[in-house]
């Protein structure tokens, strides 16, 4: 059944201390974001997070389904909840299994067909309707699916006066805009997330005013192309990123800004800008360009060249001389020649990347690349890969390399693994271990770096300087 309207029916679920939830969270940040927003919809309900699905009365599983492999991980990990949801069974205790997410989106009927023990299936759009869901499968016993694309926003659903879950971090996710209208060939996020959607200004300044009452003092805003924000201001016109960073900066606790992930499209000058004006927008951006020849560029639908990107490089380290800049990769697109790779591999040696993430193309369902002509052989993709890892990973070194003997603020942020480490974030987003005691924790201190490991620095509390470098 496909639930179509936003039911008036009150919760079956009374409140009550002892329920428990299990969520398991796969893909990009914005999941994180939901799987919080999840659990904060199910907290009135008495519904508590517990850390294992053998313990949950309802698991939720937020899915993604960017790539071939995270959509069948999914299928893999449903076989597994089976199993614990019939020992649960064979015990008198009940169990619930949500999908949530991109591939519950994608698949919808179809995720009953191939896993029918699933009790709700929900999309990324309607997670706040998460109670009325639970109570009509208490109520029919039978399984539901929601998937609509509301025309309201789901944030609009959620509780206003109520302080985020997730906000007891120094760091914190806050989504600003969802979907996407690019339409790259191979991506299947406009088919799963919707249209291209800004919440208003005042909705997200106060969010981050709870958040950073909460504690937060790194803010992470969210959008799978957040630069293409914009969202109805206060004084009634549309706000862009660069606007709403400005009016963020104005909160005093609030230490750090960040966006991801934007679009090569919308590096619009005005954002440049206020990586010159604002230093608490911090100098790392996450900008993918997928490949460096144009005619793959052409053929994936991205609306830019490889110089457009590296002109884009060029004015924001003009503007912040010490931005480090990320990038997304994909080899093995469609036609993908070997001068096509190597002109990715020249790009790559142009720009100097601080970070980055590879994939082979994996061919989506649904999008127009998996029809295409060219696809490229599995070996091919491989060795490909394994090349431009490699370069890739030798540049993350040589970046982090230059840290070492210098000192830099650091915000600690939580626990290390080991005994006496706390861990801590760089503003280029390298993770930093020192040794130190948990009231360091919310704090921006000194780090002398000390060493270099694989992914992250190590380093000692600078005592020689209180106060940072302004
Ligand atoms: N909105 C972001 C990221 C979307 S998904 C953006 O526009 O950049 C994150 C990354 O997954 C993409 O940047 C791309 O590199 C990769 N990706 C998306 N679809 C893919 C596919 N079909 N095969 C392999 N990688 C893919
Ligand atoms: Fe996908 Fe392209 Fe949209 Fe990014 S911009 S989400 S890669 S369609
Ligand atoms: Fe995956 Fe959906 Fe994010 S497909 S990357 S969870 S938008």
């Amino acid at each position: 059944m496909i639930l179509q309207q936003k039911t008036q029916q009150k919760t079956a679920f009374s409140p009550s201390p002892k329920r428990s939830v299990h969520v398991m969270t796969w893909g990009c940040q914005m999941n994180v974001y939901d799987s919080a927003r999840m659990q904060d919809v199910l907290q009135p309900l008495g519904f508590a997070p517990v850390n294992t699905p053998e313990e949950a009365e309802i698991i939720i599983l937020n899915t993604c389904h960017i790539r071939d492999k995270a959509a069948e991980k999914v299928f893999s990990e449903l076989g597994r909840l089976r199993l614990i949801k019939e020992a649960r069974k064979a015990h008198g205790q009940q169990t619930l299994i949500a999908v949530a997410g991109c591939v519950a989106q994608a698949e919808g009927e179809e995720l009953l067909t191939r896993a029918p023990y699933v009790d709700i299936v929900l999309g990324p759009q309607t997670y706040h309707r998460l109670p009325e869901l639970l109570t009509h499968v208490a109520r029919t016993g039978k399984p539901v699916i929601d998937i609509d694309f509301p025309t309201e926003q789901k944030f609009d659903f959620l509780p206003h006066n109520k302080t985020p879950q997730t906000s007891h971090s120094p760091t914190a996710f806050l989504t600003i805009q969802e979907g996407c209208d690019k339409f790259c060939s191979f991506c299947v996020v406009p088919y799963t997330r919707g249209a291209e959607c800004s919440r208003p200004v005042s909705a997200i300044l106060e969010e981050a005013h709870r958040l950073v009452e909460a504690g937060a003092r790194d803010i992470s805003l969210l959008g799978q192309n957040v630069n293409a924000y914009h969202g109805t201001g206060p004084d009634g016109n549309l706000w862009s990123l660069a606007q709403l960073a400005y009016a963020l900066a104005d909160i005093p606790d609030l230490l750090r800004i960040r966006y991801t992930t934007s679009h090569p499209r919308d590096m619009h000058n005005a954002l440049i800008m206020a990586h010159r004006d604002l230093p608490k927008l911090m100098p790392f951006l996450h900008l993918p360009i997928q490949s460096g020849s144009d005619r793959i560029l052409r053929a994936m639908n991205r609306g830019h060249t490889a110089n457009d990107y590296l002109a884009i490089v060029q004015r924001l380290r003009e503007a912040r001389p010490d931005i480090a800049l990320s990038s997304d990769f994909i080899v093995g697109y469609p036609g993908e020649t070997e001068q096509d790779f190597e002109a990715t591999l020249h790009l790559v040696q142009q720009v100097g990347f601080a970070l980055a993430y590879s994939f082979k193309y994996s061919p989506r369902p649904g999008t127009p690349a998996a029809e295409a002509d060219g696809q490229v052989p599995e070996d091919v993709k491989n060795t490909r890969l394994q090349i431009l890892q490699k370069i890739l990973h030798d540049q993350q070194n040589a970046f982090n390399d230059q840290f070492v003997g210098r000192s830099i603020p650091v915000l600690l942020t939580s626990r290390g693994r080991k005994q006496g480490q706390i861990v801590g974030r760089s503003p280029w987003l390298q993770p930093v271990h020192i040794n130190g005691s948990d009231h360091l924790i919310g704090q921006e201190r000194l780090v002398h770096i000390t060493a270099r490991l694989s992914h992250s620095l190590l380093g000692n509390l600078d005592e020689n300087k209180t106060s940072l470098p302004q």
